[in-house]
């Protein structure tokens, strides 16, 4: 055994000494060879490129390397991109590229995923939201249904916890006065973010002192199967009204196409898409609209009357109550809350509803004050 191994290693030894002595003859005339070879072949592609670089000039031989670059961590685009919603809500666009990517608006009837309809609940605020515990109440266990959205001109310094409903939904919002163009724009940029998912199929105005008066299976039914959006909007001849109308809107807007109505409105995406998209109206109203004009009460309702008068109910499904006069509504506390005060909101009037008379006239109610929260706790558990 250990003689055979012996003889194997002398073998290779043999084999590998006649291989070298083979390569040392070989040596001068190969790489003589391989020498020239080299020579030859550098003087070409140098004669080679320099009648390129003349013929084509510098700039088309640097973009053509360029252009051939393929950066390897490219994803193939995918319908995911226009089917999702945006991850966060934060984004660093104006408002004005935000209108503009807003108004993008499908074609085809039919869309090529599962899509289920949402409502865009849209909480215009000033500060923070003390009724949150009621919409928590109200929407948990219906993810699929909605979605939130908050233009907060002083966003609150604590953050809703990752359980709640509110959590990191908050978009870049900027101060809104009250009567003012800068309202309108405050709700133009809701609908407008809210716009940005596709599967938001009807939008909802809310204010921090908004209170639902249902329970999200019937508010959810109540505005899919209407036939129209709940955007008040009527023709005052008052001073409150028509007296507000100024002459210097036409030929854009007339008298008798000036239209009135609650800034706390439900919209479907088509109107919504009309809202963000305009730009014939907005610049009479800013200019024109200010108060004692509240642009806020007459915008949407007009321009949305000469456009699309047939999609609209002409009438608001948030109850407010403005029987004890002056220029706000009534605002109800701790003590206010009870059977008479909801009665009064459920029994009080009649309307139509896809052409039917009803006493369901209302989804929401402001306002309400942040007292009154407990004891509408226990109503909404009623529900
Ligand atoms: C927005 O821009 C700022 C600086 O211009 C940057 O710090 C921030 O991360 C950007 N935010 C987003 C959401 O892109
Ligand atoms: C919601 O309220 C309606 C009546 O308004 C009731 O018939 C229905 O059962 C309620 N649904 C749920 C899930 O509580
Ligand atoms: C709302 O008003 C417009 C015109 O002002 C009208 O065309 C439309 O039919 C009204 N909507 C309903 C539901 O009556
Ligand atoms: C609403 O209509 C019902 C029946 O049609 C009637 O009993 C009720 O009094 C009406 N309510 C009001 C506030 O008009
Ligand atoms: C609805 O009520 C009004 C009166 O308030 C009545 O004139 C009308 O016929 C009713 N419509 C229907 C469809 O019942």
């Amino acid at each position: 055994m250990v003689s055979r191994a012996v003889q194997l290693e002398e073998g290779k030894e043999i084999v590998v000494t006649s291989n070298r002595i083979g390569l040392n003859k070989a040596f001068p005339f190969k790489l003589l060879l391989l020498l020239g070879f080299f020579i030859a072949f550098s003087v070409a592609f140098f004669i080679i490129s320099v009648s390129t670089i003349k013929f084509y000039g510098i700039n088309s031989v640097v973009t053509s390397v360029k252009s051939s670059f393929v950066p390897c961590r490219v994803k193939p685009d995918d319908i995911d991109r226009w089917t999702k919603p945006p991850l966060v809500l934060m984004h660093n666009m104006s408002d004005e590229e935000l209108l503009w990517r807003a108004s993008f608006m499908p074609r085809r009837k039919d869309y090529p995923f599962n899509r289920v309809p949402k409502i865009a609940l849209m909480f215009l605020t000033v500060g923070p939201l003390p009724l949150a515990p009621l919409w928590e109440m109200i929407l948990k266990g219906h993810e699929k249904h909605y979605s939130v959205y908050i233009h907060s001109q002083a966003p609150s310094s604590t953050e809703f916890p990752s359980s709640s409903v509110f959590y990191r939904r908050q978009i870049p919002s900027q101060v809104a006065e009250w009567g003012r163009m800068t309202m309108c724009d405050a709700e133009r940029r809701l609908l407008a973010n809210a716009l940005l998912d596709i599967s938001n199929e009807w939008f909802v105005l809310l204010s921090e002192s908004c209170i639902p008066l249902f329970n999200f299976t019937s508010i959810y039914g109540y505005i899919t199967k209407s036939k129209h959006s709940f955007m008040g909007s009527f023709d005052d001849p008052s001073p409150y009204g028509r007296g507000r109308y100024n002459d210097r809107m036409s030929p854009e807007v007339s008298i008798d196409q000036w239209r009135k109505g609650s800034q706390w409105f439900e919209v479907n995406r088509e109107l919504a898409v009309s809202i963000v998209e305009d730009t014939l109206f907005y610049p009479k109203f800013k200019e024109f609209c200010t108060p004692a004009c509240y642009v806020d009460e007459h915008y949407f309702p007009t321009m949305l009357t000469m456009e699309k008068p047939a999609a609209l109910a002409n009438r608001s499904v948030t109850w407010v109550d403005w029987s004890r006069g002056g220029p706000h509504p009534a605002t109800f506390g701790q003590s206010d809350i009870n059977e008479e005060l909801f009665a009064r909101i459920l029994k009080g009037e009649n309307c139509t509803y896809n052409g039917e008379n009803t006493s369901m006239c209302y989804l929401f109610a402001r306002k309400f004050s942040p007292s009154a929260l407990e004891p509408l706790i226990h109503k909404i558990l009623s529900f």
